[in-house]
C-alpha cells in the first residue's frame, strides 16, 4: 500500500525533510504551505509530492487544502501537523497581545482545524497516523517566548487526547520535541535571544550548548526518519508519547 501523507508547512525547514523522507520512503506526499514559491517548486521537482498554497490558521484555505488532498490523494494515511511559529522574544509583562493570538492562531487553533478535517479521512486508512511537531519549548518553560511555550505544551494535552479518542479507531497521535535544530531559524533565535539578554549571539549559542549532553544542533533529516518510524509499521502501538530530539537538553535555554 503506497501511503499517503500530508505535511503541514512542508515547503520549507523541517516539514520538507519530512516531506522528501516519506517521499523517499515510497509515500505520496502532500504539502501545504503559505510560501507560494516554495510550493511550485519543490511540487515541480518531486514528482512523489503535490502542494496547496495556503495557511493552516485560515478554514477557507483549509476547504481548498483538503478538496486538493482528496483529488491528488485520493484518502489520507499521516497527518504531520509541522506548521508552528515562534512569534516575538519579550517577557510575559510586554508580549504583543497580536503576536500572542497570532502564535496561539497558527499552533494551536491551526493544527485543531487541520486535524478535525483529516480525522475522516484517517479513520477509512487502515493504519493512520497523526504526528504533531511540538518542541523542547513543549518540555520546559522558556523565558521570553511565552505563546511559543504554551501552545507547545498545549499540543502535548491536544496529541494525549487525540490519541486516547482514536487509538480504539486504529489511529495512533505522537508528539515530537525537537531542540535547536540545524538551520536559519535558528540563527534568528539567537539573535533575539542575545537582543534581550544584552549577551552576543555567539555567547548565546555557547550557553545553549552548556544545556545539553550533546554538542550539537540537530540535523532535520534525524526528526524526518524519526517521523517515518512513527507513521510505519514497527510504530504501531507507540500512541500518546512525547519524543525528544534535543541532544539531551535540560531546559530550553
Ligand atoms: N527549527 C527549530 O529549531 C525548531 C525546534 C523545535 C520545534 N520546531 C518546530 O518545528 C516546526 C517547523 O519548524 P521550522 O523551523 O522548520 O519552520 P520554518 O520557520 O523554517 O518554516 C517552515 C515552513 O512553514 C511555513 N509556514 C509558516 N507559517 C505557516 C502557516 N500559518 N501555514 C502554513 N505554512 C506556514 C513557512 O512558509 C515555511 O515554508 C514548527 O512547528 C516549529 O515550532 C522547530
Amino acid at each position: 500500500m503506497t501511503q499517503r501523507v500530508l505535511v503541514t508547512a512542508g515547503a520549507g525547514g523541517i516539514g520538507l525533510a519530512i516531506a522528501e523522507a516519506f517521499a523517499a520512503n515510497g509515500a505520496r506526499v502532500h504539502i501545504a504551505d503559505v510560501n507560494a514559491d516554495a510550493v511550485q517548486q519543490i511540487t515541480r521537482n518531486n514528482a512523489a509530492i503535490s502542494g496547496s498554497v495556503g495557511d493552516v490558521s485560515k478554514p477557507a484555505d483549509l476547504d481548498t487544502l483538503f478538496s486538493d488532498v482528496q483529488a491528488r490523494l485520493g484518502g489520507l494515511d499521516v497527518l504531520v501537523n509541522n506548521a508552528g511559529i515562534a512569534g516575538a522574544t519579550a517577557p510575559v509583562a510586554d508580549y504583543p497581545i497580536d503576536t500572542w493570538n497570532a502564535v496561539v492562531g497558527v499552533n494551536l487553533t491551526g493544527t485543531f482545524l487541520v486535524t478535525q478535517r483529516a480525522i475522516p479521512l484517517l479513520k477509512q486508512s487502515p493504519a493512520g497516523s497523526i504526528i504533531v511537531m511540538s518542541s523542547l519549548a513543549g518540555r520546559f518553560g522558556y523565558p521570553n517566548r511565552v505563546a511559543y511555550s504554551t501552545t507547545k505544551w498545549g499540543l502535548v494535552g491536544f496529541t494525549k487526547t487525540l490519541s486516547m479518542e482514536l487509538g480504539p479507531l486504529g489511529i495512533t497521535a505522537n508528539s515530537i520535541h525537537p531542540g535547536a535544530v540545524e538551520g536559519p531559524r535558528i540563527q534568528a533565535v539567537f539573535e533575539g535571544r542575545a537582543k534581550v539578554s544584552g549577551r552576543t549571539v555567539e555567547e548565546e549559542v555557547e550557553l545553549a550548548m552548556a544545556n545539553q549532553s550533546v554538542k550539537k544542533f540537530v540535523n532535520p533529516a534525524d526528526i524526518a526518519a524519526l517521523a517515518v518510524f512513527l507513521a510505519g509499521p514497527h510504530a504501531r502501538s507507540i500512541s500518546g508519547q512525547m519524543f525528544p530530539i534535543d541532544g539531551d537538553s535540560k531546559s530550553s535555554v
